[in-house]
Formats: C-alpha cells, sequence, structure tokens
C-alpha cells in the first residue's frame, strides 16, 4: 500500500538458536476445502481476540509488519508481547486450529540491509514462532514491483536476497511459507514515466520486451519472480480505489474486478488481456496457494457517491461468499485490511476496515460463508 507507514518500533529478546529440521519442514496451508481469514491492524489499538469477537469466530491468520534490522537487544519485545505472551491461536504443527502469523518484512533501509545477520535473525524468530505452535507466512519485501518502497523496483537484488532468505528459512524453520507478493500490476509502471534508470541491470530486466523502455508492455510481474523452488505461497495487494477512471473517488467495485484484475483482464469488462494473467501463471501453474494478503475498498466520507456499505459490500462478496470462493478456488487466505491509512490522492485517512462500524460489520458477517473457512478454537 502506497503512503502506508506501518513500521512498528520491536525489539525481540529471542537467542538467535536456529536449528535444521529438514525432515520435518512443511508448507502451512489450510485444510482441503478451507480458507483462513485474517486481518491487518494497529496492534496497540486492536488485537486478534478483538477481531475473532468482531467476526463471531476465531479468525486464524494476522498480519504483522517488521522493519529491518529486527532489533533482537530488548527486554520484552514487541513480538513477544503480542504474539508470545498474548492470546494468540496456537497448536501443534499441522493442527487445523494452529494460528498463522503473516509476518511482513519491509527492508526501509533498501535491500542492501538484508545481509547474513539480518537473515539468521529473520530465521530465528520464525523458528521460535513455529516451535511456539504459530505458522509463519514469510512476506518479504511485498510490493516490489512498484516503485514507492525503498526495496521497489530493483529486480537483480530482490531476487538475490529473496532466494538468500528463503534457502535459510527453507533449512532451519519447521512451518516458515516464504511469500511472494508484488502489487497487482494492472497500473504498471504506476509513474507517468517509469523511475527504472536506463542503462542498469535491473533496467534490462524490467524491460521485458526489449524495446528500450520500461512501460505498460513490459511484464509487471515476471522480473521480480524469486524462482519456483524459492516460493511457497503466492501473494499480492489488490485494493479498489474506484476504478481506473475514477480513481481516488467513491464509486462501487466493479462486478469482477477481483477475479478480472488477478488475471490481469479488463478490470471492468473482463475481456482483453491487460496485464499477463497472474493468477494462471503464478498461482495455478506454479500449483502454490494464494493469499490476498492486503485488500479492502477505499471509500472517501470527504467525497459523494454511493454509500460506505454498497461499496465496500461490493468487494467483499468478491472474497469471502461461496461463489466468489469458486471461482478462485486456489485463493486460500484472504487477509482484511482493518486499517486506516492514507492514499495517495485522497484527502483524509481512508478506513478500510468493515468490522468495526456495527452496521458494515452486520453485513459483512452475513456475507460470509463461515463453513468455507477454517476456525480456531
Ligand atoms: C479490545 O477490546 C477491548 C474490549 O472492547 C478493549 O478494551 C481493548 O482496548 C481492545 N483492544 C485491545 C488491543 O485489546
Ligand atoms: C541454516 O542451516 C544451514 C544448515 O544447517 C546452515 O548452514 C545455515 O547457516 C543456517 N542459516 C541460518 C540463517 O541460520
Ligand atoms: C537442508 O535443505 C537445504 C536445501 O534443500 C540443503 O542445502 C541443506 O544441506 C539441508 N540441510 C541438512 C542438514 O539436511
Ligand atoms: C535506453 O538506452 C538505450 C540504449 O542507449 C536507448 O536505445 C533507449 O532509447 C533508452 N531508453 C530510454 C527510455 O531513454
Ligand atoms: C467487452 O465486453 C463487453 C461485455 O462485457 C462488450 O460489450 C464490449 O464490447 C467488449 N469490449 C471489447 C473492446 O471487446
Ligand atoms: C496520515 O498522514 C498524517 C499527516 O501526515 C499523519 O499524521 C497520520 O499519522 C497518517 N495516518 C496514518 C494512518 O498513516
Ligand atoms: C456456504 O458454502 C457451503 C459449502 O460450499 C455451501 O454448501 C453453502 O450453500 C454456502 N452458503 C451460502 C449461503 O452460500
Amino acid at each position: 500500500m502506497r503512503n502506508v507507514n506501518l513500521l512498528f518500533v520491536i525489539s525481540l529478546a529471542f537467542a538467535v538458536t536456529v536449528r535444521c529440521q529438514n525432515a520435518t519442514r512443511g508448507n502451512p496451508v489450510p485444510p482441503p476445502e478451507k480458507v483462513w481469514l485474517g486481518g491487518t491492524f494497529f496492534w496497540t489499538v486492536d488485537s486478534p481476540s478483538n477481531f475473532s469477537s468482531r467476526i463471531g469466530r476465531p479468525a486464524l491468520v494476522y498480519q504483522w509488519y517488521s522493519s529491518i534490522p529486527l532489533d533482537m537487544t530488548g527486554n520484552v519485545g514487541y513480538l513477544r508481547g503480542k504474539v508470545l505472551d498474548s492470546p494468540f491461536p496456537r497448536g501443534p504443527k499441522g493442527s487445523a486450529d494452529r494460528g498463522v502469523l503473516l509476518f511482513t518484512i519491509e527492508p526501509f533501509g533498501g535491500l542492501a540491509t538484508v545481509d547474513l545477520k539480518a537473515i539468521a535473525d529473520i530465521v530465528s524468530v520464525c523458528a521460535r514462532l513455529n516451535d511456539f505452535g504459530v505458522d509463519v507466512l514469510l512476506r518479504f519485501a511485498h510490493e516490489m514491483n512498484g516503485d514507492w518502497y525503498p526495496w521497489g523496483i530493483q529486480p537483480v537484488a530482490y531476487k538475490s536476497v529473496f532466494a538468500s532468505l528463503a534457502t535459510a528459512i527453507h533449512a532451519n524453520t519447521t512451518s516458515t511459507a516464504m511469500v511472494w507478493s508484488p502489487n497487482v500490476g494492472t497500473e504498471y509502471p504506476f509513474s507517468v514515466v517509469s523511475k527504472a534508470v536506463n542503462g542498469t541491470a535491473d533496467f534490462t530486466a524490467m524491460d521485458t520486451n526489449g524495446d528500450g523502455v520500461v512501460n505498460n508492455n513490459d511484464d509487471p510481474y515476471e522480473p521480480w519472480w524469486p524462482g519456483d523452488e524459492h516460493v511457497d505461497w503466492v501473494g499480492m495487494s489488490l485494493y479498489w480505489l474506484g476504478g481506473t477512471a475514477n480513481f481516488g473517488n467513491n464509486a462501487i467495485p466493479y462486478t469482477r474486478f477481483l477475479y478480472n484484475s488477478l488475471h490481469g483482464l479488463n478490470p471492468q469488462t473482463g475481456n482483453g488481456t491487460v496485464v499477463p494473467d497472474f493468477y494462471t501463471k503464478y498461482v495455478v501453474g506454479r500449483n502454490k496457494p494464494f493469499v490476498l494478503a492486503e485488500t479492502g475498498a477505499l471509500y472517501a466520507p470527504s467525497k459523494t457517491g454511493p454509500k460506505e456499505l454498497d461499496i465496500k459490500r461490493g468487494m467483499w462478496t468478491q472474497m469471502v461468499t461461496a461463489p466468489a470462493l469458486d471461482l478462485l478456488p486456489m485463493m486460500k487466505a484472504v487477509v482484511l485490511y482493518e486499517n486506516d491509512v492514507n492514499v495517495s490522492g485522497v484527502a483524509g485517512v481512508i478506513d478500510y476496515s468493515v468490522t468495526i462500524k456495527p452496521d458494515l460489520r452486520a453485513a459483512f458477517v452475513a456475507d460470509l460463508n463461515f463453513t468455507r473457512f477454517q476456525w480456531g478454537r
């Protein structure tokens, strides 16, 4: 998400003890026919139990953002306080009600800060979480195909660092998955003129059709694909922001906005191929489960147009109903963005939440197909 600063101050008190458990490692996934529901929120004001009580069932996935380096020196660390010492759904490896931390790592100092020490720290934390009874979906340097984060549009370094981290994670944790999670490529390369610097290896990698420019004729995903062996889950950030013609304004989401966007089709009409078919290529083609890692529908209270409920409902019905899940059968986790954020080009703070306001919550819970999702105890 652009213009979102979710940098939490963390301090972790874990010893850097790393054990090799290749024989027992496995990719955490929900049971067959089930999907995980999750929430992203500010942990200072919200919690897994609060989110679950709003929905009425214990959800299993919670997102936590962390910068690099992880601070391993504190006494009472953020992770310890919020995950290890607070109610967080946990259980034996492989049990259906074991909780999942969607652990998003943001290298705000740049990809060069992800050195061997940083990787060892990440591995240590993930191994500790796995031992504690929590699965981890490790979403490293998300939205790397956009130019708004310090780790963006550097495919050469990104792929190299992702591979190093994946190798260490796979060798030394028992149930941590590597999540590759770009931004939806419909508006790629996002800036009017790409910020890619001509003459660099990154530029060459991004100029996928070799015509000397990086523009919307180039592939918005493939330059950053780290390789099948390094990726366990495929993810995406995909928000409804009013539609191309109505960006930043209140509008009802297109009927198949989520499906069309994931398949690279015209988001509104569903015809034509606007960008490569992401879902077919990386999810179905690679047989990787898909996590909708960041999502929500923009409603700007300062603007006219449709009601908040109608806008948000137009989006969530594409994610949590039986027909929606039937359309995207490999979408195995849906993580709601229950946060306030600043959205580029839109005045005021935007509230993406669907479970906070009572009228929205009632409608959301009524539309949510509970039997399709996996719940905790
Ligand atoms: C959770 O809900 C309780 C009761 O409504 C509230 O007091 C608390 O501040 C909320 N937030 C957290 C982080 O627990
Ligand atoms: C992971 O395990 C391998 C094999 O035991 C070891 O060589 C490597 O240093 C470990 N990596 C990290 C980051 O702990
Ligand atoms: C663990 O798996 C990795 C990657 O497959 C391999 O390089 C490493 O040698 C393995 N370590 C052990 C101790 O088996
Ligand atoms: C990039 O450099 C190449 C080779 O010098 C040139 O042909 C091309 O026009 C340049 N592209 C841009 C966008 O400047
Ligand atoms: C796209 O599909 C719509 C129907 O959904 C059709 O009316 C329209 O003509 C199509 N446009 C193009 C450019 O094919
Ligand atoms: C939004 O931007 C304002 C002004 O820069 C800032 O004070 C506020 O913390 C931001 N809110 C969020 C949720 O990021
Ligand atoms: C919920 O999903 C189940 C399983 O797919 C299905 O049998 C049921 O009809 C769905 N309920 C609604 C209201 O769509």
